[in-house]
């Protein structure tokens, strides 16, 4: 059974990552609570990613990093300091991971790390300053890595638009925002966690051996289209 390390697994999509892994295979988790779920092939591990250190893992298959932010704010109104936490949550935590989980990684055949980018890198959007240049590191961090590890890891992003997670909760807490949001879109929807986790299943398997340093959009159109 392969084993796969979720960072952000208790939570919006990667709790959905890990529902859809535990079946069939190892998942060990670290968040800073646990997930609901329990199940024999879950480990969970209680960990701040930022501050404290991560547990040692003597092998796993693929590595994925979900913890991330939406701190939208116009940019008169973004300190230095929102420009920093956004960096370090999503950007300095996933390297922080990598470095750790790599030794483990390379003793896989088929080894595989999954970050979470947004459409909001590619698609300029106000108020997104801070996300979008944390979320344009992982990218980049994706086509360097990506370069680096070859052929041995592959490495990819899922960027998503807005899916329904708590991280989300205050884009989605009318249903006029709802509507609002669904209406942008050019599919005429937006994601919810199991769609993204399928994605990540597929990105983390032996059906996706051909792709690493790329960034899947999954954008309801809103980045591929003007309609
Ligand atoms: N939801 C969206 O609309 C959306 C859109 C575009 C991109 N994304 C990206 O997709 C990814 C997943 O988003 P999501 O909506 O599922 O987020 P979420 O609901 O906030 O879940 C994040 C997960 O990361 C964990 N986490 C956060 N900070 C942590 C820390 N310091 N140490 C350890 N674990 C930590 C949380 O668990 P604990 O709180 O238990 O630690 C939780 O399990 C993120 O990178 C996000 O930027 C999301």
């Amino acid at each position: 059974m392969k084993a796969v390390i979720v960072i952000g697994g208790s939570k919006g999509i990667g709790n959905a990552i890990v529902s859809n892994l535990i079946s069939n295979h190892k998942v060990i988790n670290i968040s800073r609570t646990a997930p609901s779920q329990t199940h024999e092939n879950l480990i969970h591990i209680s960990a701040d990613v930022l501050n404290d250190e991560l547990p040692d893992i003597e092998a796993a298959d693929s590595l994925i990093y979900c913890p991330g932010s939406i701190n939208l704010k116009p940019i008169s109104g973004l300190s230095i300091d929102d420009f920093r936490e956004d960096y370090e949550i999503n950007v300095l935590g996933a390297v922080k991971a990598i470095q750790k989980y790599l030794p483990s990684l390379k003793k896989s055949e088929t080894p595989s790390i999954l970050l979470f980018s947004t459409v909001a890198a590619k698609l300029g959007m106000p108020f997104h300053a801070s996300i979008a240049a944390a979320k344009s590191g992982v990218e980049g961090l994706v086509k360097s890595l990506g370069a680096e590890l070859a052929p041995k890891i592959r490495v990819n992003a899922i960027a998503p638009t807005v899916t329904d997670t708590e991280l989300a909760s205050k884009l989605l807490r009318n249903e006029k925002m709802i509507d609002a949001i669904t209406e942008r879109h050019p599919l005429k929807k937006f994601l919810n966690p199991q769609e993204v986790a399928k994605m990540a299943l597929f990105l983390i398997s032996d059906n996706a051996a051909s792709l690493s340093g790329q960034i899947f959009e999954m954008d309801c159109g809103i980045v591929s289209f003007k309609i």
